[in-house]
């Protein structure tokens, strides 16, 4: 586990109940230890779906939160999804595709899942998307971004239920370019989901008139001193800030920030994942007024959601992130599919992906679009000082 990792656990520890769901899991068969070689994770009634997440490495509390929102959503339907009973056979994803790629594939070959859900890094995702093809196994990817994975290398067998890289970026660079009266610098980690959410909301500030100041990769799960980039915006004469970074790297990014004095001159903008769940509890006042794009937030003020964020936060005493929420869908989906499908092998699964209809999720009625991606609403949410410390408030949707 990465010194940042650590950090984030440190500042945010599991509760009790959590703690026992993880437990839970574990006992379920974290690690892929199930002996059943039943094929196509079929035995009897019970079905078994891996769950690919990081365990460890700076994404490690995003694994955390997935895990849970996919178990609040087997509790709430009796552990069982299509009425069938199931298994979850848990798998580190790590850090990236070195440690992932062989997860996935021990999950699928030996663990003989039905379907997995999870992923976390685009990187993983990308390096993933053959095997899952060729194996004909659905792979629900419940946050990896990688544009690629429902675009130009899209598959009848890999579906998102989160969102992509470009669309996140591209909803917010409007927005800014509306807001800001100058440049703008542009900054994130540098791998495909960085670059990705860099380019989708360059094109359209640009296309809305806005204009860059400069442009920044900082190398991923290695960088802990921002500084010297900091001066650099500083020297730039930048009118604005906007930047992908999350778990770890958006703890020390944003409290930096703030440090080095750039937080009440130079307005900070980014992908919502900069403050989400943990990342905001840990950043505290050094987030607020930071304004993001996402297609979710605890504070969506809609009767689906309360229901949702009062069950989440009874169950771990903490309030829900997108991550759990794409998490508890990827279960919502495959309760739908299972259900249509007319047995439990992954073509049979894949081919009824495309028609299970809107799923009634946390943040808003969506569906898969043709290109297999969550087709959904986007919202500006903006850090505020909330009742039990800050909140991203809806400020308005996006178009
Ligand atoms: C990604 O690698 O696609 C990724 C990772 C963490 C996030 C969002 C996207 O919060």
């Amino acid at each position: 586990m990465g010194v940042l990792s650590v950090l984030v656990r440190a500042l945010r520890p599991a509760t009790g109940v959590a703690a026992i769901t993880a437990g839970a899991l574990a006992l379920s068969g974290c690690g892929g230890s199930s002996l059943s070689q039943s094929g196509g994770g079929d035995s009897g009634d019970e079905v078994k779906i891996g769950l690919l997440v990081p365990l460890s490495g700076v994404y490690a509390p995003l694994g955390e939160d997935m895990r849970n929102g996919f178990q609040l959503y087997l509790d709430q339907h009796g552990g069982e999804l299509g009425k069938r009973k199931i298994k979850i056979v848990t798998a580190d994803e790590g850090a990236g595709p070195q440690s992932g790629v062989p997860a996935a594939q021990k999950l699928v070959t030996q663990d003989q899942v039905t379907a997995v859900a999870g992923v976390v890094n685009s990187a993983t995702a990308l390096g993933l998307r053959d095997f899952f093809d060729e194996s004909k196994r659905p792979l629900l990817v419940a946050n990896a971004g990688a544009d690629d994975i429902t675009g130009a290398r899209k598959s009848a067998y890999v579906w998102r239920t989160s969102f992509a890289n470009g669309k996140v970026g591209a909803a917010l660079g409007p927005a800014v370019a509306d807001e800001v009266d100058g440049g703008v610098y542009l900054m994130a980690s540098d791998y495909a989901a960085g670059r990705e959410m860099v380019a989708g909301f360059r094109k359209t500030f640009e296309e809305a008139g806005g204009k860059v100041a400069g442009e920044e990769f900082t190398p991923f799960g290695k960088t802990q001193d921002y500084q010297p980039y900091l001066s650099k915006i500083r020297g730039s004469g930048a009118k604005a800030v906007y930047v992908f970074y999350a778990g770890a790297e958006a703890v020390s990014f944003v409290k930096q920030y703030k440090q080095f004095g750039l937080a009440g001159e130079t307005p900070l903008y980014g992908t919502g994942f900069l403050t989400e769940g943990g990342v905001l509890e840990a950043q505290g006042d050094a987030a607020e007024g930071v304004k993001t794009s996402l297609h979710y937030s605890s504070e969506i003020d809609t009767p689906r959601n309360k229901k949702f964020v009062e069950a989440y936060s009874k169950a771990f005493n903490e309030s829900p992130t997108v991550y759990a929420v794409q998490a508890y869908d990827a279960a919502a989906v495959l309760d739908k599919a299972l259900a249509k499908a007319g047995g439990t092998g992954g073509e049979e699964l894949a081919k009824v992906l495309g028609s299970i209809g809107p799923i009634d999720s946390p943040r808003g009625q969506w569906s898969f679009g043709a290109d297999h991606d969550a087709e959904q609403k986007y919202y500006l949410r903006e850090v505020r000082s909330g009742d039990g410390g800050m909140v991203n408030a809806i400020v308005r949707e996006l178009s």
